[in-house]
């Protein structure tokens, strides 16, 4: 497997048992909309694909099925430790910093990986760059700006010590170079690299403890415990924050999610 430049300041760990039911949970939540995305035009039967920091692998097998056998998709990652390839799936190790693979894809999928990346803007401009004439670009972030709203709570405290823990890591992980309102600068950023027929959805829902979605909240909490005890919670606080994502009576909204896709004109924008 070839490796490309590898240094990065993404804050979770791939590998990390923890990772599986983060990436799961992220999968269950948003696949459904990314697939939606994906339809016709955008994915193709015999299509040539790339799906950027392919995380856990269902969209990469998604469009790996929809591109069926005279097609094929690239999935790339800096950690490749939950992917694996099939016949018309390959994996490689990579970077999407680094110099793209080389070869013009019809589609190119990147779903909560810019967002982390301090070159974004350079590397949304690569990914144009990489696209054959008429292929489409997606990608799809959460909007961390929006407040995380708390619908029904226990008691007070509940609310606060949520929205304490929710801020805290999200300051986490801006020290890591995220930018939380890059979900919404994405769409003018297609615009001005030339892409066509450009637009963006934007989805949010309720997730009750206990759900898949609340335990999103509760894994990251779980990755990030290191520096949320450096950052001054007590071991005791963040166990109170996980038990409250597993009470059905604490219902809070998701992250934003902001999908956004544009098309290379056919003339290469000449
Ligand atoms: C939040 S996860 C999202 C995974 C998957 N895209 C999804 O939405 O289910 C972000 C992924 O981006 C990968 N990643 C982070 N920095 C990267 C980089 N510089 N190049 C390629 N992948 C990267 C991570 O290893 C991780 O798999």
């Amino acid at each position: 497997m070839p490796t490309d430049t590898v240094d990065t300041e993404y804050a979770f760990e791939n590998a990390a048992a923890d990772a599986v039911p983060q990436l799961r949970a992220l999968e269950a939540f948003l696949d459904p909309i990314t697939m939606r995305r994906l339809a016709p035009p955008v994915l193709v039967p015999s299509a040539t694909c790339w799906e950027i920091g392919a995380g856990g692998g269902s969209v990469a097998r998604g469009m790996a099925w929809a591109v069926g056998p005279d097609g094929r998709v690239l999935a790339t990652d800096i950690d490749t430790a939950r992917l694996v390839p099939a016949a018309n799936l390959g994996v490689r190790r990579h970077d999407v910093r680094a110099e793209p693979p080389g070869e013009d894809f019809d589609l190119i999928h990147a779903r909560l990986v810019l967002l982390h990346l301090p070159e974004r803007r350079r590397v949304l401009r690569t990914l144009v760059d990489a696209l054959a004439p008429d292929g489409w670009l997606v990608v799809e972030e959460f909007d961390c700006t929006a407040p995380l709203r708390v619908l029904t709570a226990p008691n007070d405290d509940a609310g606060k010590l949520f929205g304490q823990v929710t801020d805290a890591m999200l300051g986490i992980l801006q020290g890591h170079g995220a930018d939380l309102g890059w979900a919404q600068d994405v769409h003018a950023e297609m615009m001005a690299a030339g892409l066509a027929d450009v637009d963006t959805v934007t989805h949010a829902e309720s997730w009750a403890g206990g759900s898949t979605g609340a335990s999103l909240y509760a894994t990251n909490s779980r990755q990030l415990q290191p520096e949320l005890l450096e950052a001054g919670f007590s071991a005791g606080q963040l166990e109170a924050f996980r038990t409250l994502l597993s009470n059905p009576d604490f219902v809070v909204m998701s992250y934003q999610f902001v999908s956004t896709r544009g098309r290379r004109p056919g003339d290469r924008g000449a």
